[in-house]
């Protein structure tokens, strides 16, 4: 194996981060390669919770190298925030285990405020965004005035820099906004105070990468975000800035497509999303509180409540195809346990007609209306199962139905958020 990708194939919180952490035991590199600190990846090891943002997951397996490719962007100081309390952890985060790209773009600190200034105009049009200034700083990169890792190394390039963003940001900040303008001297000199401890983990991770591809050696490329929060397939405009698809993958390294040999999609058993956007199954009974209450569906970096809903097949053999996924692993199916009747979307209805896929047209998402399937639950608690055959035969059914339906094998289930909690039943050597 060479390069394996992970992605969530739902609209993010599937449980990337508990399958990264598993799937890097074997990594020599392991990359995230688009989005920001708007992700919140949370794994379980033994009695430790640890919530990332930033760094890849990797970071908790001692012989890997962790690389933030040049896809994401970065805000230094949530990333020197991390540092330090993975450090606090007793885990290695020197610059010898983890790197950042010089052409990671910077999340700046206008970035963040006209997030929050948009969205706060935007009244019942709200995106919903993690107000971090992900969009600002991508449509910087698009604009060709972004900040790149590499250029802390260059304090005049950066005061330039800052200086010629600050003229257009301020007039936008003040003028249209009604937000204090910002000081291009203060920006400087607080990203500058910040550089010294940043310096030494830019470094080449396209080489590092290459070497590892050259030697055959397991790469890891994690995903943030998930598929329909994609900036070009996701449900625009209620998406992220970035490309979340596996395709993503290679831009936001510098891997070629080549080197890809795997990609693994990561769906919970049952369908969350968080901030606005459209969302066939979403429930708004009791059953959706129940999911969210039993599931812990509160987002890890806003702590905002996620909206709840059945599995929708629709969305995931959408995913698959978007991006070529190889094998599920589906998250949370404990969650479902007590629930009398299990619902899975297998088509939606639009103006009377049957769809099988995802409408394209912006808004039509949000007129389908989602056809049912209707299929036994299962009572007992499956948080103990260790082997496929113990599970529930409804359980099973379940996931049976969820492989025709999206034309994909599941071949790992999650019953809890443990690294131990986890059912392998491929065929394929792990
Ligand atoms: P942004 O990425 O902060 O611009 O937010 C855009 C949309 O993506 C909003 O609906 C967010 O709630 C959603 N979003 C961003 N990151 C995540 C994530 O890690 N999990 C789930 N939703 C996310």
């Amino acid at each position: 194996m060479s390069a394996r990708v992970i992605i969530g194939a739902q609209w993010g919180d599937e449980g990337k981060g508990k399958f990264a952490d598993i799937f890097s035991a074997d990594a020599r590199v392991i990359a995230r390669y688009q989005g920001g600190a708007n992700a919140g990846h949370t794994i379980k090891v033994g009695d430790r919770e640890i919530i990332l943002h930033l760094i890849p997951s990797g970071i908790l397996r001692e012989d890997a190298k962790c690389a933030i490719g040049n896809g994401v962007v970065l805000d230094p100081e949530v990333f020197l925030a991390e540092i330090d309390s993975l450090a606090a952890e007793g885990i290695d985060v020197s610059p010898r285990r983890l790197a950042i790209s010089p052409k990671a773009h910077i999340i700046m600190p206008y970035h963040k405020n006209l997030d929050k200034a948009r969205e706060a105009r935007r009244g019942s049009r709200k995106i919903g965004t993690t107000g971090r200034g992900i969009g600002p700083c991508y449509e910087d990169k698009a604009c060709r005035i972004g900040i790149r890792a590499g250029d802390l190394r260059r304090p005049e390039l950066l005061k330039s820099k800052i200086e010629a963003a600050l003229v257009e940001k301020n007039a936008l900040l003040r003028d249209l906004y009604k937000f204090e303008p910002m000081d291009a001297e203060a920006v400087l000199e607080e990203l500058l105070k910040l550089a010294p401890r940043i310096l030494p983990y830019i470094q080449n991770t396209d080489a590092e990468l290459r070497a590892a591809l050259d030697k055959g050696e397991n790469i890891l490329l994690e995903g943030a975000q998930g598929v329909h929060l994609d900036i070009d397939h996701g449900t625009y405009p209620y998406v992220t800035s970035s490309n979340t698809v596996a395709g993503g993958a290679t831009c936001g390294t510098s891997l070629p497509p080549s080197a890809i040999d795997e990609v693994v999609g990561i769906a919970k058993a049952y369908t969350t999303r968080v901030g606005g956007g459209p969302f066939p199954t979403e429930l708004l009974d009791d059953t959706g509180r129940y999911l969210q209450a039993k599931g812990h569906e509160y987002g890890a970096t806003t702590g905002r409540p996620r909206r709840c809903g059945w599995l929708d097949a629709v969305v995931l053999r959408e995913s698959a195809r978007l991006n070529g996924i190889d094998r599920f692993a589906l998250t949370k199916l404990d969650v479902l346990a007590n629930l009398p009747r299990l619902q899975i979307c297998s088509a939606y209805e639009l103006d009377g007609e049957r769809l099988d896929y995802m409408p394209q047209d912006e808004g039509d998402l949000a007129r389908v209306k989602p056809v049912y399937e209707f299929l036994p639950g299962f009572e007992d608690d499956i948080s103990g199962c260790e082997k496929y055959e113990d599970l529930p035969e409804e359980a099973k059914n379940y996931i049976a139905r969820i492989e025709e339906l999206a034309g994909v094998p599941v071949d790992w289930i999650s019953t809890g958020p443990k690294r131990d909690e986890t059912i392998y039943r491929g065929v394929r050597q792990e």
